[in-house]
């Protein structure tokens, strides 16, 4: 293709085509599968609160909590049980293992598939759990629900990516975010209600109406497109072009289809992506897919997601109270992601990186030095209302700042870095390092609660320091930049440069070399030999 290539201020190519009741409907269908994961990460922490639930499976964990109500000892140790966070975090693991085989999966068979398979396994651990009679049952439900979050974690966000056009590609892909967050949500509610179930079944309803969001998403995945991208790799060039034709509303598609086509032959002489990633020219991508969920996890927010209702009853609040306040967050955490919706794509990544992590670091410093003014070390102390709700109010602007920065933006980033021949590899890394340090935080945090105490506020608080600054150095804005051209925006950026030679810049057309720098701003300049 000749050159003459029109570049955005984003530093991209403007491909022609608009937003299409076509692509913002499989959008929505495919961001459903955010809703198993959210509605899982809801439940779990409302169920393991509940007494008849922990009479009937985890007796010993019972059994101190009142002990420690009686006694008025620490609080902050009552609910330290291994095998009640293993509960919570054993379906992590499963979805960090079901990752990998999602990649290929969702690389041979296309994203759809992953998606539908994800949501059927869910369904069946969904039933499961609800009829679980023994910790057995229980563990081995939560693992197939594991299995169900990585192949739909592993699938959609690459999905809503490829779909959207370059300069909507925040908004829609933040769509996956925004399931979560109603997922999580929806499970705080129904928590809220069937902790009210006399008779002690509650949380049998709590976990068998996972199957709902399970359904969603399987039957969705039937109707949903593949996406150019993955038609063109699997060989079907016909059906790529008119699916791209459908997906931005014109006939005009032949440069963002060469382009495409030339992404997907590069990627063909790519044998190995797992080998590949490793390769110098990757650096700056594999370097994200780690730091980025594994940054996205050490904010310490599912401290808050899993045990909001454990860490309010800490705090002295009833049991109902404790399911208010998590209904609460769980609002906010909805509310807090339409700013990045409508921002992502003007302001770009980086300014809400960076906003957002610093309102959470003011918060989490107010937090624990509210805690630990009362508790102390020791654990034991009485709160008065008004100073709980203090509390509560600096935790939902840490949940705010993290709904619109790391949440959101911790799926949007990696799925958008990759070019072809290595995504289905990456995003599965993307998965799996989340999942892992997910698993790593939800087994760690009680034990921790009781031994650092507050302090375990400042320790997130630092995380939270260290990923800010990360950030400004090494993460280059990425806002409206077609994905198969951003290789460009890391070749332009003053550290990542290095590991790329100019050859190995390919983005199927002759361009203008836009020059990123730290902020992310793209400017002119002609690189040289690249073809
Ligand atoms: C994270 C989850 C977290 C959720 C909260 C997601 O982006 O991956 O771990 O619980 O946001 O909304």
């Amino acid at each position: 293709m000749a050159g003459g290539v029109v570049v955005s201020s984003g530093g991209g190519k403007d491909y022609p085509g608009k937003l299409t009741m076509f692509v913002l409907f499989a959008c929505i269908v495919a961001a459903t599968g955010g809703l198993i994961f959210g509605y899982d990460i809801g439940i779990s922490g409302g169920v393991t609160s509940m007494n008849p639930f922990l009479m009937k499976f985890f007796p010993s964990v019972y059994h101190k909590e009142q002990e420690a109500e009686r006694n008025q000892s620490n609080q902050y140790c009552k609910f330290d049980s291994q095998l009640l966070t293993m509960f919570t975090s054993s379906l992590y693991l499963a979805a960090l293992v079901a990752s990998f085989c999602a990649a290929t999966v969702t690389r041979v068979a296309g994203r759809k598939w992953s998606m539908f398979g994800g949501g059927v396994t869910f369904l069946v651990g969904a039933a499961l759990n609800g009829a679980a009679k023994d910790v057995v049952m229980l563990i081995l439900g939560r693992v197939l629900l594991g299995i169900g979050v990585g192949f739909a974690n592993q699938a959609v966000p690459v999905y809503l990516s490829e779909m959207a056009p370059a300069r909507l590609r925040g908004m829609l892909n933040i769509g996956f975010q925004l399931m979560i967050t109603i997922g999580i949500l929806c499970a705080n509610l129904i928590n809220y209600g069937t902790a009210k179930i006399k008779g002690g079944w509650g949380w049998r309803v709590s976990l068998a109406l996972a199957a709902v969001p399970a359904a969603i998403i399987a039957v969705g995945a039937l109707f949903l497109p593949d996406t150019p991208n993955s038609l063109i790799d699997r060989g079907y060039t016909e059906d790529a072009k008119r699916m791209l034709k459908r997906v931005r509303g014109t006939e005009d598609v032949e440069e963002e289809y060469n382009d495409l086509v030339a992404a997907s032959e590069e990627s063909k002489l790519v044998a190995h992506p797992w080998s590949n990633i490793l390769q110098p020219r990757y650096r700056p991508q594999l370097v994200m897919a780690i730091a980025i969920p594994m940054f996205q996890q050490l904010t310490g927010i599912n401290v808050i997601m899993f045990y909001a209702p454990v860490l309010f009853k800490t705090l002295g609040f009833a049991d109902d109270a404790s399911l208010m306040s998590a209904v609460i967050t769980g609002l906010v955490n909805v509310f807090a992601t339409f700013v990045s919706i409508v921002t992502v794509d003007r302001l770009g990544r980086r300014k809400l990186f960076l906003q957002g992590g610093t309102q959470m670091l003011a918060c989490q410093i107010v937090v624990g030095s509210l805690i630990g003014a009362k508790f102390g070390f020791s654990g034991v102390a009485e709160i008065p209302k008004a100073y709980a709700a203090i509390v509560v109010l600096f935790i939902c602007a840490y949940v705010a700042g993290f709904a619109w920065s790391w949440g959101p933006l911790g799926w949007l980033v990696p799925s958008e870095i990759f070019p072809l021949e290595i995504r289905s590899a990456g995003q599965s890394i993307n998965v799996s390092v989340n999942m892992l340090c997910t698993f790593i935080i939800a087994q760690a945090f009680l034990p921790m609660l009781c031994r650092f105490k507050f302090i375990l506020f400042f320790f997130f608080g630092a995380w939270v320091v260290v990923m800010t600054i990360f950030v400004a150095l090494f993460l280059p804005e990425t806002k409206n930049v077609p994905i198969e051209e951003m290789v460009l925006v890391w070749k332009a950026h003053w550290y990542w440069g290095r590991f790329i030679r100019d050859e190995d810049v390919h983005v199927g057309a002759d361009l203008e070399m836009p020059s990123a720098n730290g902020n992310g701003k793209v400017g002119a300049g002609k690189l040289g030999g690249m073809q």
